[in-house]
């Protein structure tokens, strides 16, 4: 749709999502279209080798869904987009997200994370500071990560599996909305600078600003450059599993749909100018998880448990590989009642399935550009 032929339904509310044809950016455009038909959901997306609109179809003829190709560093396009749909909410995922990129490549992850974001809240601040009702009932709600705050040495080296009263045992050792920030990658760093900015605009021109740090998600539509998509497409065409280092490294893993249900709840309910931390006091091992993996697509394709364990290939670690991961949503919990709705057995039982049962999606994300980027980060390890 062009911006010349916009329809004048009027709607309740005129959302912008950015990043929404991407990984956790389609789960969350997927819910508030459904969820909110009296809202217009304006899809703002680059479309990069990570966005994919296949991850959207069942959404696509939506009366109150629209895509708009666009860069969030493109700054007269958004204060355009922002004027012709009375924008008065902006969710933005938008960003470089796999830190091996960002070793590779810093200034990609510094231009769209930190002057991306800048874009984004100087086009909100110039319209809403334009309308008669300024600031009042606008949000600019961004989405961040756990890896602004560092890294935790491993004190409970098991890990704890879906335990939500975990806090109460092992006190400080977690990130807490509190917690100093401390990026160690570049990923991280243009992330935490993001941040900053966010939180500047609150506190310079008043803006109604949300931030919130989520921990590892997994689910569906993940792009395979990362770990559980990688591997379980890994492990069906026998290929290789390239674990870094010793495969010791702690995540603490969200399902996707959760995060998603987490967003709504804090677009709507979270108090301005306010943190969230959002995790699933799920963590794993990298090879715990990895060997959960392995035995989950040889059930599913029948082949014998275990069968494919001998793939699992020690490679050279990453480059500052962060030790350990672990969020404490306990403040979402009290003060909003959001948890976990799933276990990780279900949640990574569902995961797969949908991998094998999407070989089409997953085919054709993998070929083109990203097959050779594939080729060269890890075929010659
Ligand atoms: P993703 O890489 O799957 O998707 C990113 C999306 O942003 C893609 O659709 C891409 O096309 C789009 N994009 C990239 N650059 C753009 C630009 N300049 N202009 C417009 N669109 C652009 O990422 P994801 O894993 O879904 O992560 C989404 C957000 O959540 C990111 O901000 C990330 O930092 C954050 N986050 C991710 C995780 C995780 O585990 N994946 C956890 C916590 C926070
Ligand atoms: O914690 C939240 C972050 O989680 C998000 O902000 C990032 O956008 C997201 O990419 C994710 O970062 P990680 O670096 O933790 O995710 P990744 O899937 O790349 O790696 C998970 C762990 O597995 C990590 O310790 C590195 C390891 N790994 C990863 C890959 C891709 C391997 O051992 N081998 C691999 O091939």
């Amino acid at each position: 749709m062009t911006l010349k032929n916009i329809d004048i339904m009027e709607f309740k509310r005129n959302i912008i999502i950015t990043g929404g044809a991407g990984f956790i950016g389609s789960h969350v455009v997927r819910l508030f279209v459904n969820k909110y038909p009296d809202y217009r959901i304006i899809n703002l997306d680059k479309l990069t080798y990570a966005g994919n609109l296949a991850n959207l179809v069942d959404i696509e003829g939506k009366p109150n869904y629209i895509f708009v190709k666009a860069d969030i560093c493109d700054f007269e396009k958004i204060r355009e987009l922002m004027t012709v749909y009375h924008v008065d909410g902006i969710i933005h995922l938008a960003a470089e997200s796999h830190v091996d990129r960002s070793i590779r490549d810093p200034f990609t992850f510094a231009r769209t994370n930190v002057l991306g974001t800048l874009s984004l809240l100087q086009a909100a601040k110039l319209y809403w500071e334009s309308q008669s009702e300024g600031y009042e009932g606008k949000r600019f709600y961004h989405i961040s990560t756990d890896e602004v705050y560092g890294a935790l040495e491993l004190t409970h080296p098991k890990g704890l599996k879906n335990d939500i009263s975990a806090h109460e045992v092992y006190g400080d050792d977690f990130f807490h909305e509190t917690t100093k920030y401390n990026p160690h990658s570049p990923y991280s760093a243009s992330k935490a600078s993001s941040d900053h900015f966010v939180r500047a605009f609150h506190d310079t021109y008043g803006m109604p600003t949300i931030i919130t740090n989520c921990s590892n998600n997994y689910g569906p539509y993940q792009f395979p450059e990362k770990l559980i998509p990688l591997f379980i497409n890994n492990i069906r065409h026998r290929k290789p599993l390239p674990v870094y280092g010793k495969g010791e490294n702690v995540r603490d893993w969200l399902y996707v749909e959760d995060h998603a249900r987490a967003i709504d709840l804090i677009f709507h309910k979270g108090r301005i100018a306010d943190t969230y931390n959002i995790g699933g006091f799920n963590e794993w091992k990298n090879i715990d998880i990895i060997k959960v993996v392995i035995d989950t697509v040889d059930r599913l394709l029948g082949r014998e448990l275990g069968e494919d364990i001998n793939l699992i290939t020690y490679v050279t670690d990453r480059k500052g590989h962060d030790l350990r991961y672990a969020i404490d949503s306990t403040k979402l919990k009290t003060e909003l009642g959001w948890q976990p709705s799933l276990q990780f057995e279900e949640g990574i039982e569902r995961t797969v399935r949908w991998y094998l049962d999407n070989q089409d999606w997953m085919d054709n994300v993998t070929s083109g550009n990203y097959q050779r980027y594939y080729d060269e980060m890890y075929n010659k390890r």
